[in-house]
């Protein structure tokens, strides 16, 4: 069974968000693929009181955002209203609001204490790829973001290079396997429950069927073209 994580960002309004989440709740129960859509924080509710099958992410949460926190999303406001997922350490958050493996450790933290699934993200820029440092540097993420005294719930962990983010490029086949093997291998020293290690970026039509076949690979998180209807009914 592969994950598929629809990531929506801020591309789609309440309406077409609906219009997607009509498209997947009407497909049958599948033993191949778990959907989990993560539309606008904005929206997770309208959205997942009305399509009650469809599995549901958001897309951050901040820490302590209770209180004199304009603007803020609580991890309590997450758990009151059930939900079951959420994103941590995208690198659109990285980038755009300085969320780094240190804080990105701190929500793993409180979203396992509070039984929330975490889809953490890590990945290379194209400086460190191009200078062949990518495990050096995915082994130092890890190894900030994960502690070994912890007994970790399930994980998903998403390899998200950011040079491939919305960028049409995407490492070779090959080097996707081998990263997410890398990856398996160096998270052997912590102790989960259960992970399973996505691969995301650039992810479309024409390539989906080949990196969901790599044997290393537990499925995909995909932007950009998860928001077209023509993607999405690929695994109805
Ligand atoms: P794209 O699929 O648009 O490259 O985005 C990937 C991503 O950021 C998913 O979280």
């Amino acid at each position: 069974m592969k994950y598929i994580i629809f990531n929506w960002k801020s591309y789609l309004n309440l309406k077409e968000s609906v219009k997607l989440s009509k498209i997947i709740s009407g497909f049958k129960k599948s033993k191949k693929f778990k959907i989990i859509s993560a539309p606008n924080n904005f929206f997770h509710l309208a959205l997942s009181e009305k399509f009650k099958k469809n599995l549901y992410a958001t897309q951050n949460f901040d820490l302590d955002g209770r209180g004199a926190s304009t603007g803020s999303l609580d991890i309590s406001h997450l758990i009151e209203n059930k939900i079951k997922y959420t994103i941590i350490g995208h690198s659109e958050m990285r980038s755009n609001h300085g969320e780094n493996d240190k804080i990105v450790s701190k929500k793993l933290e409180l979203s396992i204490n509070n039984k929330l699934i975490p889809i953490v993200c890590i990945g290379e820029s194209l400086n460190i790829y191009k200078s062949k440092k990518t495990k050096s540097y995915l082994r130092s993420q890890i190894n900030t973001i994960f502690k070994k005294t912890e007994k970790y719930d399930q994980i998903i962990l998403a390899y998200e290079p950011l040079w491939s983010i919305g960028t049409g490029l995407t490492p070779e086949l090959s080097e996707i396997d081998d990263i997410c093997k890398f990856l398996s291998k160096i998270l052997e020293k912590y102790t989960f429950k259960k992970i399973n290690i996505l691969y995301g970026g650039s992810v479309n039509l024409s390539n989906i069927s080949e990196i969901l076949n790599l044997q290393f690979v537990n499925g995909v998180l995909v932007g950009s073209a998860s928001t077209k209807s023509s993607f999405i009914k690929y695994f109805k």
